[in-house]
């Protein structure tokens, strides 16, 4: 069981009991927490700690813990004797409706995050969202905003159910909230189930990405989750929509309002803007100063562009990040 130091109490030993309680012979491997955790270094001790542990091809590895356990130790399981079980049991909103599920896995290199990693499915994916209950409010509303993501991209009514219904009414009403998770999860392992590589569709989960990692490499010692640098990078990639003429400005308008009622993207954001417009013309999909971009015509639907400006990218980055408001 790989979990983060800070959740040793209250989830990991309690699953490594449980495990135990099952049949099975579990040993505990807490990690420090953190992204700084994401390394070849950490999966390295991880792997002597499968050793000393005497795990052999037909052992089980389980992740519990947040986005950072579960890809590191996904990593680990993908690689370890050329691949063994996995069980991720995500304990954050982020891990429960999005990096759990699909089969990413990743550690960083100093030269940029997810550099490093292989495709390795888990056997299963185990999600209590009464664990969201400890979890604090900025990680909540960063993990909603893949979950708008996946409202903008696929699913309409999802999109208007979360307009209706405030942050605080999910989390008080645990039946909806298992059902919202559990819906997202269905939209993730759809597109997936489609895409297992990311040749086609699986594009579409990108979609607030291209900008949002921008903005991410460009916070420098600022700090910014991951959640909050995508709800961004969805309010710039969609006034970069309404500006090609693909979407009506209504749909800009929705998502921003959605975005600010639930804390994010709102007020100017402190990036360094030379650095984020590099990282957008170093974007691995440019080509002749075009990228392909997942884009949102109408809510509930995506389609790929193959040939934006990069140019008309970096204008609405900056427009995003200057006010949000459109
Ligand atoms: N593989 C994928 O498809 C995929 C998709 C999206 C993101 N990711 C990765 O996920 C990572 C971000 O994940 P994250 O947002 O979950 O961050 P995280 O894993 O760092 O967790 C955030 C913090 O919450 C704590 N925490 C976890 N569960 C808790 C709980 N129930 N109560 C209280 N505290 C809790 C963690 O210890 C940590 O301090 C990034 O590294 C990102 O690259 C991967
Ligand atoms: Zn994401």
């Amino acid at each position: 069981v790989v979990t983060a130091e800070p959740l040793v109490a209250a989830y990991g030993e309690p699953a490594r009991a449980a495990l135990a309680a099952a049949g099975w012979s579990a040993t505990l491997m807490p990690v420090p927490d953190g992204e700084s955790s994401k390394t070849l270094a950490q999966a390295g001790q991880l792997y002597g700690a499968c050793l000393a542990a005497e795990l052999d091809r037909g052992s089980t590895l389980f992740a519990v813990g947040g986005g950072v356990i579960g890809d590191l130790t996904g990593f680990v399981a993908g690689t370890y004797m050329r691949g063994i079980d996995l069980v991720q049991v995500p304990t954050t909103l982020l891990s429960q409706v999005d990096a759990s599920v699909g089969g990413k896995t990743a550690v960083d290199l100093p030269q940029g995050k997810n550099l490093v990693g292989v495709f390795h499915q888990p056997r299963k994916v185990v999600i209590d969202t009464a664990t969201l209950g400890t979890l604090p409010l900025r990680d909540l509303r960063a993990g909603m905003a893949e979950i708008v993501k996946h409202a903008a991209i696929a699913d309409a009514e999802m999109f208007a159910a979360l307009e209706a219904h405030p942050l605080e009414e999910w989390l008080g009403a645990p039946e909806a909230l298992q059902r919202l998770v559990a819906r997202n999860c269905q939209i993730k392992a759809e597109v997936v189930v489609a895409d297992p590589r990311e040749k086609g569709v699986r594009a579409w989960l990108n979609y607030g990405h291209t900008v949002g990692h921008a903005m991410e490499a460009a916070a420098g010692h600022w700090d910014l989750r991951h959640g909050e640098a995508v709800a961004y990078g969805m309010v710039a990639e969609a006034l970069l929509a309404v500006s090609l003429g693909l979407a009506a400005p209504e749909v800009a308008q929705r998502q921003a309002e959605l975005l600010a009622a639930l804390g994010l993207a709102q007020g100017p954001l402190q990036v360094d803007l030379d650095r984020a417009r590099q990282a957008l013309w170093h974007d691995k999909k440019i080509e002749r100063g075009t990228l392909k971009l997942p884009l949102v015509p109408a809510l509930g639907q995506c389609v790929v562009r193959q040939d934006v400006p990069v140019s008309e990218l970096v204008t609405a980055l900056e427009q995003a990040c200057g006010c949000g408001d459109v």
